[in-house]
């Protein structure tokens, strides 16, 4: 299928500012196809534009809804690299199955992507630790209050220049352990990237940001012991004799490509990586004892972001005297190197524009 492009007059279009945050800008065009009668349709690239939507869309109302997140990256060489970008698109359609909803083109989505960010590429920031965020993005768009799948669906692609996710940058967040609610469940929806588990999660995060936090950790649902990720990002434990840990995927945490990048990279810097459950109470008297020496954060909006406190029934843990630790920086340098394009990538993960 051919995507229609009507690019906006070169006169009509906007400016990346200097000002970034995250997610708050977009650029000047967008993607999108329709689904009817069991199939896809009207690929086309055009204006950024709003939605018009029934009151009765499915979306609206029972939230049968998937997203993704990935980034442009601006090259040394002015050229520009999509880091993994067929992880997303596979991860994407793992979702949609989940939430009953239509796979895409693989190759129809990754083209959209290209095409968007190259009419767009004036917006991909040139700025050190800036990138372009795309976010697509599948929402049901039947009228339709009896609850069951709907049969009409819209997949867009939405993007703009961002910076660091935390305003603190590279500088530690701190993490508060929930103790009584949880994300997800084995068996529900916590793996797929779906509007829901984010909904649901924002209850327990506000009370932690009105207490100081910045993320809430989750424990598993079903025994309240095990740690399965943090609000926008896995989590991984760097000990003191060069082991590095993360949760095993549980089927309730997000498969995070973020993640499966520092898998495969960390042991080619010395680390012995291991997926593993990791039981709260061991982590945080590993923590307490020096044996963990870091935690950090990892995904495509907060790239690698280290942890210096979390706190966990009224007592609070601090890590690398809440501060940035060589672990998470040396992997923060190597992979931002091969995603900016100024290192090789050995690891075929970068698809250029
Ligand atoms: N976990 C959650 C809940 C997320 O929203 C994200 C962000 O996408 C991640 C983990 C990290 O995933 P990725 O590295 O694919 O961005
Ligand atoms: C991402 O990192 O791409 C995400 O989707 C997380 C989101 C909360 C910004």
């Amino acid at each position: 299928m051919n995507i229609d492009i009507q690019a906006v007059p070169p006169a009509q279009r906007g400016h990346c500012p200097k000002e970034l945050g995250f997610g708050g800008i977009f650029s000047d065009h967008m993607f999108s196809q329709s689904y009817d009668d069991g199939q896809w349709h009207s690929a086309t690239i055009k204006a950024f534009h709003h939605l018009s939507l029934h009151p009765a869309a499915a979306v609206l109302h029972y939230s049968q809804e998937i997203f993704e997140g990935l980034k442009a990256y601006r090259r040394p060489d002015g050229g520009i690299n999509l880091f993994r970008p067929r992880q997303n698109i596979q991860r994407f359609n793992r979702s949609a199955t989940r939430m009953v909803m239509p796979p895409v083109d693989e190759q129809l989505h990754l083209e959209a992507i290209k095409e968007l960010v190259k009419l767009d590429q004036q917006w991909v920031p040139k700025e050190p630790g800036a990138s372009y965020y795309l976010r697509p993005a599948m929402i049901a768009t039947t009228p339709k209050l009896g609850l069951g799948a709907a049969s009409s669906y819209l997949h867009f692609i939405i993007g703009g220049p961002v910076g660091p996710y935390f305003t603190t940058g590279f500088d530690p967040v701190s993490v508060y352990v929930s103790d009584q609610n949880r994300r997800a469940v084995k068996g529900g929806v916590g793996e797929a990237k779906t509007g829901g588990n984010y909904a649901a999660s924002l209850l327990v995060g506000e009370a932690v940001a009105a207490k100081g936090y910045n993320q809430v950790l989750w424990l598993d649902a079903i025994e309240g012991r095990y740690i399965e990720e943090v609000g926008a990002m896995n989590i991984c434990f760097a000990f003191k004799d060069g082991r590095i840990k993360t949760p095993a995927l549980s089927g309730s945490i997000l498969a995070g490509v973020t993640r499966d990048s520092i898998l495969q990279l960390a042991p080619t810097l010395g680390y012995e990586v291991e997926e593993a459950k990791l039981d709260i109470d061991e982590v945080l008297g590993q923590i307490a004892s020096g044996e963990i020496t870091e935690v950090f954060g990892c995904g495509t909006a907060a790239v690698i972001s280290p942890v210096g406190k979390l706190c966990y029934k009224e007592r609070e843990y601090v890590v690398n005297n809440n501060t940035a630790g060589p672990v998470a920086k040396q992997l923060y340098d190597t992979l931002t190197a091969i995603q900016y394009g100024r290192s090789e990538d050995p690891f075929g993960w970068i698809e250029v524009v």
